[in-house]
């Protein structure tokens, strides 16, 4: 099958490596880059000529951002192509639409390498749900707050430092607002929620991140048995679900808070599978690339052809998720239980009104810090509460 890639960046360099190194079958016969980057036969920085060439069946776009990736994907659906994506916030903004089109021209959209770089997560929820419905995703989905919050518990280190490292390393953007803020995983967390339980996820889910977390409030988890991880999740029941980004204060004994360095591990429960782990490298060239080549092989091979439909008639209900926060802040909670050295835990909060007391909390005092204190069983993963 002959395919062509819209951005040569890390991920697409990934993808041409590993199938001109390791799939004969495949051939990337058209590059799309930038004018002043044409180094190669196979590039062009017109994407016409690419939707010209009849030869190519299949078009993977990793270039990122939302726009032109949303014109250039849906032009390649509308003529009929097959698409293969790793653009989590093209998907997230504009799933609904691409699916559609998917549908309406009978075409496949794949979208593992959206959602934890190398890790069959997309396809391991779509098979699960063959059999079962998804109660519940939770999951590290972001490699560079992985990497550090990892590196501060480790060293003591503080943020600014071990973000500069990241940066230096490459794990870390220059602007590293979407990773530290919580964007990249609300991206993630958006696309996760839509595949698992079948619905448009809404995309205004409460959101926060690590941007404040000091080496101290790890150590004050630490006291605890806990430790801090950033994670999105779901919950789904009947016909309602939530979603959130939050930083939550695992326990110091489960697997989330054993993930090192820039690994991901994403979990679901379900039906009678129970409970699944999904464990591996969320970001990367090869990672990366290795789970659009799986998406380009089901595709060519016709293994997988997902097909999303989202006319489920589940409701958006901030209820499902609620449970206790622990604010580490210098402004007034009024007369909240304290927790320890300035921090103070705020009981049978909605992940919603958490996160607008942390907005409340921040007028006050830029520096304040939130995460969730989820109860913890003997071997389990810290969860949120549900509530009926
Ligand atoms: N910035 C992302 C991360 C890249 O650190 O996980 C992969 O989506």
């Amino acid at each position: 099958m002959k395919i062509a890639l819209l951005g040569y960046g890390t991920v697409g360099r990934g993808v041409d490596e590993i199938i001109s190194a390791r799939v004969p079958s495949l051939e990337v016969a058209r590059i799309l880059e930038l004018p002043d980057r044409l180094t190669d036969p196979r590039m062009t920085a017109s994407f016409d000529d690419i939707l010209a060439d009849e030869q190519v069946e299949l078009v993977v776009e990793c270039m990122g951002g939302i726009e032109p990736a949303h014109t250039y994907l849906m032009a390649a659906l509308e003529s009929g192509r097959h698409v293969v994506t790793s653009n989590k916030a093209v998907v997230a903004a504009h799933f609904g639409e691409l699916a559609r089109a998917a549908a309406a021209h009978g075409v496949g959209l794949y979208l593992e390498a959206a959602v934890g770089g190398g890790i069959p997560w997309i396809a391991g929820v779509e098979k699960v749900r063959r059999v079962d419905e998804v109660t519940s995703f939770s999951g590290i989905m972001n490699g560079t707050t992985n990497y550090i919050v990892d590196a501060m518990r480790r060293d003591g280190a503080d943020f600014a430092e071990v973000l500069a490292e990241a940066q230096r390393l490459g794990y870390a953007e220059r602007d590293p607002s979407a990773d530290v803020d919580g964007l990249d995983v609300l991206n993630k967390t958006i696309i996760s929620a839509s595949v698992a339980f079948g619905v448009a996820c809404e995309k205004n889910l409460p959101t926060s991140g690590i941007r404040n977390l000091r080496a101290s409030d790890l150590a004050l988890f630490a006291a605890h048995g806990r430790t801090v991880k950033l994670l999105g999740r779901g919950v789904r029941e009947a016909q309602r679900y939530a979603a959130a980004v939050e930083p939550v204060a695992v326990a110091a004994g489960s697997l989330e808070a054993s993930v090192p360095s820039n690994f991901n591990l994403v979990t679901l429960d379900a039906t009678t599978v129970g409970e699944l782990k999904f464990y591996g490298q969320g970001a990367g060239s090869l990672p990366t690339g290795n789970a659009i080549v799986q998406d380009v092989l089901d595709c060519a091979t016709g293994a997988r052809r997902p097909t999303y439909d989202f006319s489920r008639p589940l409701a958006y209900d901030p209820a499902l998720l609620r449970g206790d926060y622990v604010y580490r802040t210098e402004a007034l909670l009024g007369d909240a239980e304290p927790f320890g050295e300035g921090a103070v835990v705020v009981r049978g909060l909605t992940a919603e009104a958490a996160r607008a007391l942390l907005a409340e909390a921040l007028a006050t005092d830029p520096t304040t810090f939130m995460a969730a204190l989820p109860p913890t069983g003997e071997g389990r993963t810290a969860e949120p509460t549900q509530e009926g």
